[in-house]
């Protein structure tokens, strides 16, 4: 019988969407099930089956289509679907459903299965029990989790300790922690626990779950002899998935996946990306950790930015001295360009956009103390980071910065040239540049982040949101590598700067064609 995911469609369509968000009740497609239970099926001793977060148990509909005699155990934690899924598999003497939090549960820890499928729900840590939950698998794993962990992460490394000798797991997840700075406990369990054997990134332009913006990857693990290698592939669209399929039933041979790696080669505190994706490392001679010349860090956080910026009718209507107002960007939108002048400031400032962020230094002002007061009336005192401030109506110190990175971008990086004394809100993290060391100075530093050659450096280093969006934290920044372009020589660190002056107002670029042939010709191997 063709397996569908109707049921699933079905009851998605009769139950609310805040009822399906609460749960994370997010369905796996029938042709990403398909390939996981590729993976189960290959253990030949397969009987005994775990499915920690059973939802409508897409996964068991497959794998007993397959081998019809499999004991399999599901959780669910939601009493709606546990009874829908009851009801469809009440004639099945295969399927044990237990209506249960399978993290909370202490007591199956050492229970262990031939094979173990997921799709795990995704609760950051400020929506499920964390303070509880993650000392205790610490405790349990031996791991060093921090509190921000996802609970999706709890799961798929509970489940990898529940594996029998030859046992198999296989389970679909946000890609995210591959690359951030969270993951690397994660990662670290992964390899530590010598079980990990492929990871599958999926690179789909649309999403692989209709309505969860994520971007995914499915991890397949085993508690087998080998332990050897570790097999990265990706999947750019639908079409991918016959060729996947292949690739996991042809375990244990890994030649046919994108990328096989020796397992000791796999480091946790790098990017992943590099092995599922490694750009062309390249090949340049000279490179110095970005901190030896700049460093990033992140805009101003207000904690209520409708209240904190302003533009310049309501700077008028409240009658607040200027002298209490500080020039900021609260939108990255607001900016085009390469560079941001003092015209562009007060082209801004006519439109009415938001230039200013309250910056009390003026306290006789009697206006501003009244927006003080018709602040604590709408409780902006009480927000999160106001809270935390004394006097809660002060901000953060930053000195302006000389150039500003786009936080949020599709294509890669953005920078600004900041020629102003304007600050920036988190829309933008700042580059602060070291006391022009060996001459790196602002706008020669800005020449070369422009380039497409210092593009190569940082194209690892964003985490990927869905649809394409990537982010960029200040550290992914810090942590990368850049061409030493202080050991360039006077003239053409000159050249560099002026070909950034002459050019900035220009929306031709090409002229960064010929800042790239100088790096190239200074740097290339
Ligand atoms: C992402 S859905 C996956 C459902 C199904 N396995 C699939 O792949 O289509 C996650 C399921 O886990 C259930 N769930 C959420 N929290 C849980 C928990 N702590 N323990 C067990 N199940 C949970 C949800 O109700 C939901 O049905």
């Amino acid at each position: 019988m063709e397996i569908s995911n109707n049921i699933e469609s079905e009851y998605s369509s009769t139950v609310s969407f805040e009822h399906r968000k609460k749960y994370a009740q997010f369905f796996t497609p029938i042709e990403i099930a398909d390939i996981m239970a590729e993976w189960l099926l290959g253990n030949n001793a397969l009987s005994k089956v775990l499915e920690p977060a059973f939802g409508l148990g897409v996964f068991s509909r497959i794998l007993l289509s397959k081998k019809p005699h499999l004991s399999i155990t599901g959780y669910d934690i939601d009493d709606a679907i546990y009874e829908k899924a009851s009801n469809a598999f009440k004639d099945s003497r295969c399927i044990n459903l237990i209506l249960e939090d399978y993290i909370s549960n202490d007591n199956n820890w050492d229970e262990k299965y031939d094979g173990i499928i997921c799709n795990p729900p995704y609760f950051k840590f400020h929506d499920y029990d964390n303070k509880c939950l993650i000392p205790k698998v610490n405790q349990k794993l031996g791991t060093r989790l921090n509190l921000h962990t996802n609970l999706y992460a709890l799961f798929l490394l509970k489940s990898i300790h529940q594996l029998k000798r030859n046992g198999r797991c296989a389970y679909i997840v946000p890609s995210e922690f591959l690359n951030s700075d969270y993951g690397v406990n994660i990662k670290s369990y992964l390899v530590q626990s010598k079980k990990l054997r492929h990871i599958i990134v999926f690179n789909f332009k649309e999403n692989v779950f209709d309505d969860a913006l994520t971007t995914s990857a499915i991890i397949l693990c085993a508690n087998d002899e080998f332990a050897d290698t570790i097999a990265f592939s990706h999947i750019n669209d639908a079409t991918g998935f016959g060729r996947i399929k292949e690739i996991v039933s042809s375990y244990p041979n890994t030649k046919y996946s994108d990328f096989t790696y020796d397992s000791k080669d796999i480091h946790a505190d790098v990017k992943w990306k590099s092995y599922y994706a490694p750009t062309e490392v390249p090949n340049f001679k000279s490179l110095v950790p970005f901190t030896a010349y700049a460093k990033v860090m992140r805009g101003i956080a207000t904690g209520a930015n409708e209240y904190f910026s302003f533009n310049l009718s309501k700077a008028r209507n409240t009658g607040i001295d200027m002298a209490n107002m500080q020039p900021c960007i609260c939108h990255s939108t607001d900016v085009r360009g390469l560079c941001f002048t003092p015209d562009d400031f007060n082209t801004l400032l006519n439109s009415n956009k938001n230039v200013y962020i309250l910056n009390p230094i003026n306290k006789q002002d009697k206006k501003l103390n009244a927006y003080i007061s018709e602040g604590e009336k709408q409780k902006i005192n009480q927000r999160h980071l106001t809270s935390k401030r004394i006097p809660w109506y002060s901000m953060e110190k930053r000195a302006p910065s000389p150039i500003w990175a786009n936080v949020f971008n599709r294509n890669g990086l953005r920078f600004v040239r900041n020629e102003t004394p304007t600050m920036n809100l988190t829309t933008f993290h700042c580059i602060y540049v070291n006391n022009n060391l060996f001459g790196v100075d602002a706008d020669l530093l800005f020449a070369y982040l422009i380039s497409d050659t210092a593009k190569t450096f940082f194209s690892t280093s964003g985490r990927e949101y869905g649809n394409g969006l990537n982010k960029f934290e200040p550290n992914d920044l810090n942590k990368s590598l850049m061409l030493d372009i202080g050991s360039l020589s006077e003239a053409q660190k000159e050249r560099l700067r002026s070909i950034y002056q002459q050019n900035k107002k220009n929306d031709d670029l090409s002229y960064i064609c010929e800042i790239d042939s100088i790096l190239i010709d200074n740097f290339s191997n």
